[in-house]
């Protein structure tokens, strides 16, 4: 007898300050490319990431959302119906990394999951090939910071280099799957499941909620 396959659809967030690198990681990530060239992004863009996740597909629904987006109205309009989030800085800009906060206070104010807790969200410190500034400079202790600010993991990531993005999207559809077993299981308590979260190889360098 032929197994159905299952398929997850989820819309995955990209957010953080102008210029940090947010399109470039996307397209690294789908596309396998990378160009110096910037080209701010207007509005949203988007693109569809189709992964083997054991024996099921997931698809990940990416929203590239402008950096200049913070400071319109439409954010809420993006954010709905989301179910996870990268939010992105500039390792060699600081003012990205202070922007950080901001980005994930409006995430939360304004997107929740249908059980009333946040949206899995993961950091990313991105253009590490050009050093790591901000990480050393100010003595920020990331788990820390993550911790305190309801992160469930972070990575240095380099879009140019193509360092750690697999890995940290692996660490954002691991948390992701999580958050759904959690709202199955508080929708239907008398019935088992699914075991959707499934260990995978993934080197989550920071999980929190695991
Ligand atoms: P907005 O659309 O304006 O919000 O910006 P964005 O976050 O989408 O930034 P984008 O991906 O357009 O990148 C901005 C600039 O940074 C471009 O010139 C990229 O080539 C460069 N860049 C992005 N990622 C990296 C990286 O990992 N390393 C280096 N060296 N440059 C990068
Ligand atoms: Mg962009």
């Amino acid at each position: 007898m032929q197994k159905i396959q299952k398929e997850h659809l989820y819309k995955v967030l990209v957010i953080g300050d102008l210029g940090v690198g947010k399109t470039s990681i996307i397209k690294r990530y789908v596309h396998q490319n990378f160009s110096p060239n910037y080209r701010a992004t207007i509005g949203v863009d988007f693109a569809l990431k189709v992964l083997s996740w054991d024996a099921e597909t997931v698809r990940l629904q990416l929203w590239d959302i402008a950096g200049q987006e913070r400071f319109g109205n439409m954010t809420r309009v993006y954010y709905r119906e989301a179910m996870g989030a990268f939010v992105v800085f500039d390792v060699t800009r600081p003012s990205t990394f202070e922007a950080v906060t901001k980005w994930k206070e409006d995430l939360d104010s304004k997107l929740s999951l249908s059980n009333g807790k946040g949206v899995a969200a993961v950091l990313l410190a991105n253009k590490c090939d050009q050093g790591r500034d901000v990480l050393t400079n100010n003595g920020i202790k990331m788990d820390q910071f993550c911790q305190e600010n309801g992160f469930v993991g972070w990575f240095e990531t380099s879009a140019k280099e193509n360092i750690n993005i697999d890995e940290a999207a692996s660490c954002l559809v691991k948390h992701i799957i999580a958050s759904e077993n959690d709202m199955l299981q508080a929708e239907v308590p008398d019935t088992v499941s699914p075991q959707l979260n499934s260990p995978r190889n993934a080197s989550c360098s920071a999980c929190f909620r695991s």
